[in-house]
């Protein structure tokens, strides 16, 4: 069974005079130890259906069909006490722009710590060494803990905001554009660690991004989204060799003439 499965799901925006249709009748998987990838284009759907795993869709969107199943449970059929157990603790996201996410009169050592002192209900001085350890792992030093989010760079904050949402080792992390404000060399240490999660606690990584880059640098599995439907999915392999739909067959190209250009400069 897999670890946790969309089922045809559905969801609408509704503003005053207008609806969008965000996603339609979307499906998709992971299986524990898996990472597997979302590629789409900006409004494709992606952070809609980031937001809809985590029960974190706004007044104005409406699950009109679809069900999200997370070791076998309905996770739309979760009340908000059911969640509690479930957000962070075994399903974590990294938000979209999470560099920006942080309270600014408030210390990154404060704020790690507090998260993790709710999440997983330990004493603060063990929350802030669990903190700094998870710095070091996304190559950041304790340091950092005495800082305030001014202090630090975009892709610093980035950085903190993926060690504090792999700290409480949730068995599902969901990434979405988690790299986008990181250089090229910090990039590669992100996916490296979230490699290495996958692969060394059995969690189950879903990588949601525009960048075939990145998702073909960790993936197994790609889910094709364009404008809020699955046009595509199956193996990286064959995805990157066989594209079918017209949109993986121009990212490809796109990709595949960036590298050639910058190799004949
Ligand atoms: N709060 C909202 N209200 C109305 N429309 C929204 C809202 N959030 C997203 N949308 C629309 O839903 C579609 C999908 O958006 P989104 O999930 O953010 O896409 P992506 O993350 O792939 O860029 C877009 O057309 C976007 O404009
Ligand atoms: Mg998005």
């Amino acid at each position: 069974m897999p670890l946790l499965r969309v089922e045809n799901l559905t969801v609408c925006y509704r503003n005053k005079n207008e609806a969008t249709l965000a996603l339609h009748d979307f499906s998709c998987q992971v299986n524990a130890g898996e990472a597997v990838g979302i590629i789409g284009q900006s409004g494709a759907g992606k952070t809609t259906l980031a937001l809809a795993l985590l029960n974190l869709l706004g007044d104005r969107a409406v699950i009109e069909s679809g069900s999200v199943f997370f070791r076998g449970r309905n996770l739309f059929k979760l009340s908000p006490h059911d969640w509690q157990s479930i957000r962070g603790k075994e399903i974590a996201l990294i938000p979209q722009a999470s560099q920006n996410a942080w309270n600014p009169v408030l210390t990154i050592g404060h704020q790690m710590a507090e998260h993790i002192e709710n999440q997983l209900g330990i004493a603060r001085s063990e929350a802030v060494r669990r903190a700094a350890a998870a710095l070091h792992e996304v190559g950041l030093t304790e340091t950092v803990l005495s800082s305030y989010p001014h202090q630090l760079s975009g892709g610093m904050r980035q950085r903190v905001a993926i060690a504090t949402a792999c700290v409480t080792e949730p068995a599902c992390i969901i990434a979405d554009e988690c790299t986008n404000s990181l250089d090229a060399a910090h990039q590669n240490d992100v996916l490296q660690l979230l490699d290495n999660l996958s692969q060394t606690r059995k969690m189950a990584i879903i990588i949601i991004s525009h960048d075939l880059t990145v998702i073909a640098r960790l993936c197994r599995r790609i889910y094709v989204l364009y404008q809020g439907k699955l046009v595509e999915t199956g193996p990286t392999e064959a995805i990157l060799r066989f594209p079918t739909h017209p949109y993986t067959q121009k990212i490809i190209a796109d990709t595949q003439y960036l590298c050639a250009s910058l190799l004949a400069v």
